[in-house]
């Protein structure tokens, strides 16, 4: 099945080589956060030890040669996603961040009172609550799309929420609960054609797919580095250049402006207008070294084997009897979200991390999807290129052990 070397490439990653308890450990946690591959490891700490210094703000040898990297990381982003203007990728703290600057950003110039925000029933709540608190700041109106049990969402209500007073939709990319694919090309389609701008929270999808974000056409598009085998604490907005444009800055402070007075302030132009203050610079050149990692792999090969590893990991987990999913959409990601009959999803987890696996367990930040199908949480399975068949036979009769103790 590989049509990538899996066993060589687990060689990049440190962690992976690791043990926890008694074992190499099986790392199925990759939906919360990603492992590093040592080039994105050692390139940081280079930069530290070589040309720490701060951007856009030294004529010194150490400033010029940083500043010339982080614009580079810039430019290395622009091409993954296929931006058609360096400017209008603006670098930011991570998914969450980049969707609160738009709920502020987008919102301060165009929600306002009694206008209407759609996002849907399976979002992350970091593309819920930066939306409601615009709505309770703008007493405007938080639309859900609706979605059916097997976590598919409802296009034809999506038509139907949509009123000449609809200023947004936001959506997920990929859930990170359910791991439903939004057909997100449908969904800007419909919004487009009422003149709606759709975000993208890409936090989930980047990682498994390949974005470009002129072909999709969306307004904007947001991801987390952390989730794309980049450091934490550095992620990306993309923003269509009109949009950034027309939008009041996000944050206030030094990097974000032209010139200064007591009188008036003019900000600088984009992208900077939205990166006050000293940006994780260097987290920026460590994410640009994660997308140039993934391009020599090649995406579309990572995206075959990930399949053929969900299709793999869903034959088996089905075949466990009393296992209850959640999403079963027939255009799913490599994530499984499950109940063992009766077993406390902390139990399960508790016991799988002492079998040396790493799942998450609990809500996943989704607290509406759980209240949807009327439960406290769920273990989470979500996998990446450098896992393995043997890893998910291992997690399957670990799944059994666990039955067993709790018969
Ligand atoms: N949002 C991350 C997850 O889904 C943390 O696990």
């Amino acid at each position: 099945m590989p049509s990538i070397d899996v066993q060589q490439l687990r060689l990049d990653f440190p962690l992976l080589q690791r043990k926890t308890y008694n074992r190499q450990i099986v790392y199925f946690d990759n939906a919360a956060t990603t492992q590093k591959p040592s080039k994105v490891i050692d390139i940081t700490s280079e930069y530290y030890q070589k040309y720490n210094s701060n951007i856009h703000r030294g004529v010194h040898y150490l400033s010029e040669k940083m500043t010339e990297a982080y614009e580079n990381a810039r430019s290395t982003v622009q091409k993954f996603i296929n931006a058609q203007h360096i400017h209008e990728v603006i670098f930011t703290s991570g998914t969450t961040d980049s969707i609160n600057l738009v709920a502020f950003s987008f919102g301060e110039k165009f929600v306002h009172e009694g206008d209407e925000v759609i996002v849907s029933h399976m979002e992350h709540h970091s593309n819920i609550v930066p939306w409601q608190m615009l709505c309770e700041r703008k007493k405007a109106v938080l639309k859900v799309i609706p979605m059916n049990p097997a976590g598919v969402l409802d296009l034809d209500a999506l038509e139907s929420l949509i009123s000449p007073k609809t200023k947004i939709v936001s959506v997920a990319h990929i859930s990170n609960s359910l791991g439903t694919i939004n057909p997100i090309d449908k969904i800007i389609a419909i919004a487009h054609k009422h003149n709606v701008p759709v975000m993208i929270d890409g936090a989930q999808g980047i990682q498994h797919s390949i974005v470009d974000v002129q072909k999709l056409d969306c307004d904007f598009y947001a991801f987390s580095g952390h989730k794309i085998y980049g450091p934490t604490g550095i992620g990306v907005l993309y923003g269509k250049e009109k949009w950034l444009n027309e939008m009041p800055p996000y944050r206030g402070g030094g990097d974000m402006i032209k010139n200064v007075s007591f009188e008036k302030t003019v900000y600088a132009d984009l992208p900077f207008k939205f990166e006050a203050g000293t940006t994780n610079f260097i987290g920026a050149i460590g994410l640009s070294t994660a997308l140039k990692y993934l391009n020599q792999i090649g995406m579309d090969k990572i995206i075959a084997y990930e399949e053929e590893l969900k299709l793999y990991a869903h034959r088996k987990l089905i075949a466990i009897p009393n296992l209850t999913f959640y999403g079963s959409s027939d255009k799913k990601a490599g994530i499984f979200s499950f109940l063992i009959n009766k077993i406390h999803h902390f139990d399960t987890g508790l016991m799988l991390d002492k079998m040396d696996i790493a799942v998450r367990t609990g809500t996943h930040c989704t607290e509406p999807v759980m209240s949807f199908f009327g439960i406290q949480g769920t273990v989470r399975v979500s996998l990446s290129f450098y896992n393995t068949e043997d890893e998910i036979d291992y997690l399957v009769e670990s799944i059994n052990k666990v039955k067993q103790l709790f018969k």
